[in-house]
């Protein structure tokens, strides 16, 4: 894939070169655009349908990350341009990926320019190490500041687990992927099909009902749940799909009986069957779980320390 997109580069800056030169006979515009400005390093990321490649900005001799989106279809097209639009309103929000800019390869391939975000995936590190439940609830609180942002702007983020969340090597959080969030005005109700990730998605969308951000909730309780464990509920189970997707829906989600009571509590909350049971962010904030925290330097130490030994 990397040699593909490689000669796809190479095919586009003879394109964009020669758009270059024309436009310097005619001095209108020499700027760098598009695949001109950007040197390919190395694939570092893979989703449904995008690959993520660190890049190096030849203009500014930084180092980014490039989503390559392909747009096959008018559903992801319109996935695609939900992305991009909400990407713009999270600018300035720390916790959450910073997007530079979006060009297009050809009519079925777009770049999202990103911030480079020097660290690791959170799902690897849960799949790799065992985290201490003060760790967790540290992750929780800092994930949870730049879920309050998000949801502060309208927006559902609709896909949060692990393998959206990046912890930086200073041991902070960002939250990335926003290829199935959705605007959901104050007071009001989103109605879908089913979207998100399977083992984290709240019942209210499973069973295809109106829904708000509470169901962000809900997928951050199973995040919780996924951190302490390794996997989500019922990952790897010999159950059929269909029979994971009627327990989940039911909202029968086994609590681990080692938890402390207060980490129990938290996760109970955030799993309330009914969304109006369910507290926001702001409200999941004060709980009592999140009051005996680490430090980010803590984090980064361990993190940094445990993936040396270990990975
Ligand atoms: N800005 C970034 N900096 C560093 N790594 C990144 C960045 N964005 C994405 N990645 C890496 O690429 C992976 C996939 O990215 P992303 O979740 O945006 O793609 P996706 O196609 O939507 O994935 P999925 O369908 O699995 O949710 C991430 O888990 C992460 O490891
Ligand atoms: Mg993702």
């Amino acid at each position: 894939m990397l040699k593909l997109i490689k000669s796809q580069f190479k095919k586009c800056c003879t394109r964009c070169t020669y758009n270059a030169k024309k436009s310097a006979k005619t001095e209108i515009e020499t700027v760098k655009t598009g695949f001109e400005k950007y040197e390919l390093i190395e694939q570092i990321g893979e989703g449904g349908c995008a690959k993520i490649f660190l890049a190096n900005n030849i203009v500014t001799n930084e180092k980014c990350a490039i989503k390559c989106i392909e747009t096959k279809t008018e559903k992801a097209k319109r996935y695609l341009q939900y992305e991009i639009s909400t990407m713009q309103k999270m600018k300035g929000i720390k916790g959450v990926v910073q997007m530079q800019e979006t060009f297009k390869d050809d009519e079925e391939t777009t770049h999202i320019v990103m911030e480079h975000i020097n660290g690791w995936c959170l799902q690897d590190v849960v799949e790799n190490l065992q985290i201490d439940e003060r760790v967790i609830a540290t992750l929780c609180k800092s994930i949870l500041k730049s879920l309050q942002q998000v949801h502060a702007r309208r927006i559902i983020h609709r896909d949060i687990k692990c393998g959206n969340i990046m912890l930086t090597k200073d041991g902070e959080t960002k939250l990335i992927d926003f290829g199935y969030a959705t605007y959901c005005p104050e007071g009001g109700y989103v109605k879908s099909g089913k979207v998100g990730s399977m083992f984290w998605m709240a019942p209210e969308i499973f069973q295809k009902e109106a829904y708000n951000h509470k169901a962000d909730i809900w997928s951050f309780g199973i995040m919780v749940l996924e951190m302490y464990l390794g996997d989500p509920p019922y990952y790897g189970s010999p159950k059929t799909n269909e029979t994971i997707v009627t327990h989940l829906a039911m909202g029968d989600v086994p609590i681990p009986g080692g938890m402390s009571s207060k980490m129990q509590n938290f996760v109970r909350r955030c799993l309330a069957y009914s969304p109006d049971e369910r507290p926001n962010v702001d409200e999941l904030l004060d709980d009592v779980y999140l009051r005996d925290t680490v430090t980010i330097e803590d984090i980064a130490d361990n993190i940094n320390r445990m993936f040396k030994v270990t990975v």
